[in-house]
């Protein structure tokens, strides 16, 4: 299996647009040593001919032109995009879909909640059906296991997880199963298995187990701190009420992630604010003495 990252930032990419906290400041200047970011998406191959995207950024744009294997111009119009896999309805998400309008009909699998979010706070599937037929919903459902039409070697198993729903959603703060989900995605022929959960709000002892089994970890990073966006006063919210579990912290990813050996760690979905992003912070350091990964845009896994 073959795993691009496309996008390895949380909402508002790194530096965001409108930000001055530390990290989009000094990156600005030239103080803080770190890497710009585009917006959280993967894509994922058995062949490397054949791709999926899970999760479609709005960055979508520049991280196709960044990923040259991804448009094989075989034909007037073409992409080597088969499908588009979603774990939950967030904006940053979601949105790269409007950019793909020129691809559609374009078959989306996710579940039916964030396919009402989808035609309702964020009409996509609706808005799009003028566009050659726009997006074909695959449903799916935690716990059912699917296989991505043109990508054989692959199972695909959405996972219940804790998280929240998008602050646009009618369920946003009383998130119900199957509006997140991740994805542990089982290469049939090479026995190798990936748990893909850019957002999680907790582990569970079922999530536990379900990562002991996985060969490659590629989880949750967004926030250091359960208060850093309060603290680099750039919102009011703690990271809990986001759905998101912070790195640090007694029940913190470190910690967890530490219980897992001989497992790449790896983590996406990182906000502008978090001091990881500085390749010179302590934050940094304590990550690399740990054997937990960063993940960049372009990073490259084979497993
Ligand atoms: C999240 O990951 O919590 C969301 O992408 C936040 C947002 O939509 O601004
Ligand atoms: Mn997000
Ligand atoms: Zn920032």
């Amino acid at each position: 299996m073959f795993i691009r990252v496309l996008g390895s930032a949380a909402g508002g990419g790194f530096p965001q647009w409108n930000c001055n906290c530390p990290n989009c400041k000094g990156f600005r200047n030239g103080t803080v040593k770190a890497t710009a970011r585009t917006q959280s998406s993967i894509a994922v191959s058995d062949n490397g001919s054949d791709w999926v995207i899970v999760n479609a950024s709005p960055d979508i744009r520049s991280q196709i032109m960044a990923f040259p294997e991804i448009q094989p111009a075989g034909q007037l119009r073409d992409t080597a995009i088969r499908a588009v896999v979603l774990t939950d309805a967030q904006l940053d998400h979601c949105s790269g879909l409007l950019f793909l309008r020129e691809g559609c009909p374009l078959p989306v699998y996710c579940t039916n909640h964030v396919k009402e979010d989808l035609s309702t706070g964020f009409s996509l599937f609706p808005l799009l059906k003028s566009w050659q037929g726009g997006l074909q919903h695959k449903p799916i459902e935690p716990g059912e296991r699917f296989v991505v039409t043109g990508l054989t070697e692959l199972e695909w198993l959405p996972v219940p997880i804790k998280s929240n729903a998008p602050p646009y959603s009618s369920r946003r703060g009383s998130p119900q199963p199957g509006d997140n989900v991740g994805l542990l995605i089982h290469d049939k022929i090479k026995n190798t298995r990936l748990l893909y959960m850019p957002g999680l709000g907790e582990i569970t002892a079922e999530l536990l187990a379900l990562c002991h089994q996985v060969d490659c970890l590629l989880i949750e990073g967004t926030f250091w701190t359960e208060d850093e966006m309060i603290v680099t006063g750039v919102g009011n919210k703690m990271a809990a009420e986001m759905g998101h579990l912070p790195i640090s912290g007694e029940n913190g990813l470190l910690n967890f992630l530490g219980t897992l050996h001989e497992k790449r760690k790896i983590l996406i979905h990182i906000n502008n604010t978090n001091p990881i992003l500085n390749e010179e912070s302590p934050e940094a350091e304590m990550l690399a003495r740990s054997g937990i990964e960063v993940s960049f845009d372009g990073m490259q896994i084979t497993l």
